[in-house]
């Protein structure tokens, strides 16, 4: 019965072309799929950091707040010092961070403003809270006010939540605006860095792309699952802040704590991307990838980061399969992680592509596009 109901679930959902299945990875390909901005991944001395994390175990072998705080504190120690905030706090994963600080923060009586393209994880905390939910236009700082306006004084507290780089866009959040925003309407910004760190204002992120300085009511949250090519969360804020959530916050407290070697490799990760020479040359690839995109005629605009929307609708997965043919891996991306009649190839480059990867694939996309 119960068998039969997810078939027939299953059913639509491949009627609809909207079936995903896991593909193993290919170590023989040209890839643009991988968030690995900066190839720390496999760096040898991030990778030797990890191997001397190990001495700890394998694991961390409990929550925080019993057995699994081992080498942590180093990197929230380091995190807060790179963000120019008070303290800053790791969760097993950014997914885990967005559910655990929003749904911790945002409590009945209150109102989350959240732009339209926000990632799952930001959509989840936000139903996981007991507060109210309105959705602004994505990017849209009229469309924000226009929301606060009707509606700020029946709230207690108000935050807006946003992407600082949105993940399938590459589009950068107006932070300024939304900063003077908040202050105007005393409100909290959560900005969720994931695609920002690493990339932007010298590698510190989406405020510092925008000098804006951290202050009580900017929380941000990162990932180490991206730039820093490892896995984990943190957020990054006032010293309150930190402490409400270790004692309150759900995903921090009921689950197992990052393993201390994914620790050691993300200290390693950070101290490689503090020198600033990762970024810069993934600032360069940005800039070739504008060029020989624009002459494939694949973008209008030229990005800030290193994600390309190439949005193509129904052909999407078509596409993708072509690429996939001649040896390159950029997926295609389909709802619900895109609005239907936006499903893209989202593209993302690295440190490690060269001229002649973003001339390779220009030129299939071009030739099968057009
Ligand atoms: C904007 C954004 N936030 C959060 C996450 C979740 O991070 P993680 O993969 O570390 O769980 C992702 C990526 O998946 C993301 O793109």
């Amino acid at each position: 019965m119960f068998r039969s109901e997810l078939r027939r679930e299953l059913e639509t959902i491949m009627r609809n072309n909207l079936y995903r299945s896991l593909r193993k990875k290919r170590e023989d390909i040209l890839d643009f799929s991988s968030n690995d901005y900066l190839c720390l991944s496999k760096h040898p001395e991030v990778i030797e950091a990890v191997k001397e994390g190990l001495k700890y175990g394998l694991g961390s072998t409990g929550s925080r707040l019993t057995s699994g705080n081992i080498n942590h504190e180093i990197l929230e120690e380091r995190l807060a010092e790179f963000k120019e905030t008070e303290r800053a706090l790791l969760y097993p994963t950014g997914y885990s961070t967005n559910i655990g600080v929003i749904s911790a923060l945002c409590k009945r009586g209150d109102l989350i403003l959240s732009d339209r393209l926000n990632h799952a994880s930001i959509i989840d905390g936000c139903r996981l809270s007991r507060a109210d939910v309105e959705i602004y236009e994505h990017c849209n700082v009229e469309s924000l006010v226009n929301i606060l306006e009707e509606k700020r004084k029946n709230y207690n507290n108000i935050f807006i939540i946003t992407d600082g780089v949105f993940s399938m866009d590459g589009d950068i959040a107006p932070l300024e605006d939304i900063k003077r925003i908040a202050d105007e309407y005393n409100g909290v910004v959560i900005v969720d860095d994931a695609h920002g760190t690493g990339v932007l204002g010298r590698g510190k992120g989406t405020l510092k792309h925008f000098n804006l300085k951290p202050s009580d009511n900017i929380i941000q949250i990162g990932t180490l699952s991206k730039a820093f090519g490892g896995l984990g969360g943190f957020v990054c804020g006032i010293e309150e802040v930190i402490e409400y959530l270790i004692n309150t916050s759900r995903s921090f407290i009921y689950s197992t704590a990052l393993p201390p070697s994914l620790v050691s490799g993300a200290l390693k990760s950070l101290e490689l991307i503090e020198e600033g020479h990762l970024t810069k040359k993934l600032q360069e690839n940005i800039r070739s990838a504008n060029r020989i995109f624009r002459r494939y005629n694949l973008i209008e605009e030229d990005s800030l980061t290193p994600i390309y929307p190439i949005i193509l609708g129904d052909r999407t997965m078509e596409v993708s399969e072509y690429l996939l043919k001649n040896g390159i891996y950029a997926p295609g991306i389909r709802y619900p992680s895109v609005p239907k009649g936006l499903e893209r190839i989202r593209v993302s480059i690295n440190v490690g592509h060269r001229e002649e990867d973003f001339e390779r694939l220009g030129r299939l996309l071009n030739d099968c596009i057009s």
